[in-house]
């Protein structure tokens, strides 16, 4: 009696291996059901090639760690399903525009060096002795602030922006929208100064408004939408009119 063994399901992966000078490898992982990519590259690693090197913390869409070029595409790997993704061979990269540390690891020390030179820090307007201080979260202001508070600084947007690839001073989308929250938040005794670096060099003109950061933000973020904000500011400073 012939018993024919059944071959698996399997998905064909390319990863990233190496430095710069690294090239993709492939492997083969075992299909599951609702398989997201960062299972993918955690098979790999437990199957295959124990010293891959990657990164992730919450699996679940929280912290923004396991971003990851996907088929091109920069992505939360935790929340990408195979199942989208067509088919055809998944080809796995480190983020792209950030410095390649190993494998699927980028540094996200320029990243972050952006937020500062953005004037992406909050200082506060008051101190503990003084009243909680009372904003209406109808105000127009607020409401701009809050369109931009959710960023959890993942870098996808960064990783999606044309200019920031061809702009390495470019201060990118999350520093700039992370400006425009603090420059419409009445608490931020900085204001005048996170505008002047938003809009300085680096800044918010260097926009094309090609969208591509508010288009793949995990969180449905606009990035976009204040920088756009910001120019506006600038403009009418130029001018001497009120922002
Ligand atoms: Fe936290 Fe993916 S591991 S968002």
């Amino acid at each position: 009696m012939g018993c024919e063994e059944q071959e698996q399901p399997a998905h064909d992966v390319r990863i990233w291996r190496g430095r710069s000078d690294g090239a993709f490898r492939s492997y083969r992982v075992p299909a599951r059901d609702n398989q997201t990519v960062l299972d993918v590259v955690t098979a790999v690693q437990r199957r295959d090639a124990p010293d891959l090197a990657y990164r992730f913390a919450c699996r679940v869409g929280v912290c923004g760690s396991c971003a990851m070029m996907v088929n091109g595409v920069p992505r939360w790997t935790c929340r990408t399903h195979v199942s989208r993704l067509g088919p055809g061979p998944i080809t796995i990269a480190p983020l792209r525009n950030l410095p390649h540390i190993k494998d699927l690891v980028t540094d996200m020390a320029p990243f972050f060096e952006k937020w500062q030179r953005a004037g992406g820090k909050f200082t506060g307007s008051a101190s503990r002795a003084d009243a909680l201080a009372s904003i209406s979260p109808a105000s127009k202001k607020r409401q701009q602030a809050d369109a931009g508070i959710e960023c959890i600084n993942c870098a996808v947007c960064y990783a999606a922006c044309d200019v920031v690839a061809w702009n390495e001073d470019y201060l990118g989308p999350a520093a700039l929208l992370r400006a425009w929250t603090l420059v419409n938040d009445e608490r931020h005794a900085g204001q005048d100064e996170t505008r002047k670096k938003a809009t300085g060099d680096g800044g918010c003109s260097n926009c094309h408004a090609q969208a591509n950061c508010a288009r793949h933000c995990p969180v449905g973020l606009s990035p976009s939408h204040g920088i756009a904000g910001l120019k506006r500011q600038s403009l009418a400073a130029m001018f001497g009119l009120g922002a």
